[in-house]
């Protein structure tokens, strides 16, 4: 088993029948879902709400009963991956531009789980690019006032075009250096008109579950 197999099939240890879940997005977190679609298969009951396009069809290829975030106040549980976790269980997210839904669906859970491999178990944030979604209408003037905050951003391109999120935007990828104050920098960013989130989590999880080289699977509450 990989290490993200290891951690992704681990968090799903904390789901309960009846739990309304929010279901992350990328390659770590498919393996919980892959998990909960068999659970789902044996009798479990929940429901749960995705956090992008791709995790939508695969949950409903799976069977994984799906409810709108309008349609809910709060959700038991989120588990979803991240870029990059430090010992503050900041993270860095956004890697496959989905941070804006797994954000605004982070925001209403009880719990969140961040389940990762033990590459992204970092002592500064900031050596993977952050992820920074903004409005394609004056997306190169963004770009300039996102650069003067202290970094070198790149727009995401995907097969020679820009890429373009679940919500119709682009993504910066701001290279920052180390980030000593992520709060203070989530903060700023977000006060550029042309900024719709960023990737800097902050104050959201509550346990990171890393998966090992080694087989083995840590615990951080
Ligand atoms: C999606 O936009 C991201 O926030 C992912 O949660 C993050 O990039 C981790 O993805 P992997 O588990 O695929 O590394």
């Amino acid at each position: 088993m990989n290490a993200k197999q290891l951690a992704g099939e681990k968090a799903v240890e904390h789901v309960k029948d009846g739990m309304l879940l929010g279901l992350g997005t990328g390659s770590t977190v498919y393996w919980s879902i892959l998990k909960l679609g068999d659970l789902v298969k044996k009798g479990l009951n929940i429901k749960g709400v995705p956090t992008s396009t791709n995790t939508e069809k695969l949950a409903i290829n799976l069977g994984i009963p799906l409810v709108s975030l309008s349609s809910i106040n709060q959700l038991d549980l989120t588990i979803d991956g991240a870029d990059e976790a430090n010992r503050n269980f900041e993270l860095i997210k956004g890697g496959g531009g989905a941070l804006l839904r797994e954000k605004m669906v982070a925001s209403i859970s009880r719990r969140f789980i961040t389940v990762i491999d033990d590459t992204k178990m970092v002592t500064d944030l900031g050596e993977f690019p952050l992820p920074v979604e903004i409005i394609q209408f004056g997306w190169e003037l963004t770009l300039k006032q996102v650069s003067e905050l202290g970094s070198k951003p790149k727009l995401r391109m995907d097969n020679n075009a820009p890429f373009i999120t679940d919500n119709g935007n682009y993504i910066l990828d701001c290279y920052f250096g180390k980030i000593q104050d992520a709060n203070g920098l989530k903060n700023t960013l977000n006060m550029i008109p042309g900024v719709v989130e960023n990737g800097l989590f902050v104050n959201m999880a509550d346990t990171i579950i890393i998966g090992n080289k080694n087989g083995s699977v840590s615990t951080l509450y």
